[in-house]
């Protein structure tokens, strides 16, 4: 609802059960519902306001990943909810259209409680990509495909507790927006998927079982500068794409897994996410437009700092999170230049909070096209340097930090994260 010109959305968290598999209903979290949370829609330049109710017998807090915005609204471990309580951060939208997200972010029980169900979609929407003519009709021909990864035990409850495995737990049964066995009755030529890795460990490489061509629009931060033709996109625990895809009259396509790229060190499973049932007389959809959006020049040259951040088992630059140490302090209104490494033969990312960057580097070569855009998070192949190009606008807090963290969500949880002021 809006009132006196600010938006309101209400998310009260939740426990329910869920009935997932056959075995028995699975005791799930969720806000506003048993599993997941809604998707919630906002116009750049909006003020919003959320109101986010703790139901749970836990204390919760909700981080809205991609979002910039102060730090006290960040929704990090600054911003616990008492059980019971509820919590009203409030901020404008000042970013470019994109699909964003939302999550729990509790230090140390990320991953716990993410993996039963406290995350959600949050789009943003602005003119200019209002006026394209891309597929934006939600629920018919814009569609948001939350992918994540599950094993259950034999009474139907999720299984993997903490600390099963090194790198978190990989499921064995993929769940799309909450649902086994997904499929997408496809109405239109063409459909825009907005895919997000809401998975907490496994990294995936997004493909057609055909090997069809598919257009990549979007990145983490938004629209790119012009479609990028792809047949497959990897994304790790956090990313999102957005990618249009045509389908003929009557065909059935399915949107496989492979494995991902070995210097990433995830794994090299392949399976079925989703089908696409095209229906047998489809609606018109106009072409792709050739150009999307017009971004910012990655210009390095008045960058304000160089820092360098290296991970390494559970560590970056051989520190354990500690809520007790600032391990950067930024400028407000400067960017930096930020090099990360990924020290060893495990998978990790790079998450940073409150910004959108913009990869300069990767090992000296200019990114691949589908990194070329804006960027939250960024999957860290082995023993190669990112150089990223980090912007710190509008928001001075000298109490507050953000976080900058790996998103393997079982990482994070062992204090694979740093804390930066903004001052
Ligand atoms: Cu999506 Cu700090 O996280
Ligand atoms: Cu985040
Ligand atoms: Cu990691």
């Amino acid at each position: 609802r809006v009132e006196d010109g600010v938006r309101i959305f209400a998310l009260t968290a939740q426990e329910g059960r869920t009935s997932f598999v056959a075995q028995g209903d699975t005791p799930t979290l969720g806000y506003d519902g048993t599993y997941l949370g809604p998707t919630l829609v906002a116009e750049r330049g909006e003020q919003v306001r959320v109101d986010v109710t703790n139901d749970l017998a836990d204390p919760t807090t909700v981080h809205w990943h991609g979002m910039h915005l102060p730090a006290a609204m960040d929704g990090g471990p600054y911003s616990p909810i008492a059980a019971g309580a509820t919590w009203h951060p409030a901020w404008t939208i000042d970013q470019p259209a994109a699909t964003l997200w939302y999550h729990h972010h509790l230090h140390g029980r990320t991953r716990e409680q993410v993996d039963a169900g406290l995350a959600g979609m949050f789009l943003v929407q602005d003119d200019e990509e209002s006026a394209l003519t891309l597929p934006r009709d939600y629920g018919v021909d814009d569609l948001p495909v939350i992918v994540q990864d599950r094993s259950f035990n034999s009474d139907g409850s999720f299984a993997g507790g903490l600390g099963m495995q090194f790198d978190g737990v990989l499921g064995d049964t993929i769940l799309v927006n909450g649902t086994v066995a997904p499929y997408l009755d496809v109405t239109t030529e063409r459909v825009r998927l907005r895919l997000l890795n809401g998975s907490s460990a496994r990294m995936y490489d997004f493909a057609f079982a055909d090997g069809r061509q598919f257009s990549l629009v979007g990145t983490d931060g938004g629209l790119l500068e012009a479609p990028v033709t792809a047949t497959d996109i990897p994304l790790s625990p956090g990313e999102r794409a957005e990618i249009v895809v045509s389908v003929k009259p009557g065909e059935r396509v399915v949107l496989q897994s492979h494995a991902p790229d070995p210097a990433l060190n995830a794994g090299s499973a392949s399976f079925d996410v989703m089908e696409l049932r095209a229906a047998a007389s489809l609606a018109d959809s106009p072409e792709v437009p050739s150009r999307l959006a017009s971004l910012p020049t990655a210009d390095a040259s008045s960058a304000a700092a160089e820092r360098g951040f290296v991970m390494s088992g559970h560590d970056i630059n051989d520190r354990e999170m500690d809520l007790d140490r600032v391990d950067v302090i930024a400028t407000v209104d400067t960017s930096e230049v930020w090099t990360v490494r990924n020290n060893n033969p495990l998978p990790h990312s790079f998450h940073v909070h409150d910004t959108q960057f913009r990869i300069l580097s990767v090992d000296g070569a200019p990114p691949p096209a589908r990194l070329a855009g804006f960027k939250d998070t960024i999957a860290l192949e082995h023993d190669r340097e990112y150089r990223l190009l980090v912007r710190f606008d509008d928001y001075a807090d000298p109490t507050t930090p953000y976080m900058y963290h790996c998103h393997l969500l079982w990482h994070e949880d062992q204090g694979m994260m740093g804390q930066f002021l903004v001052v």
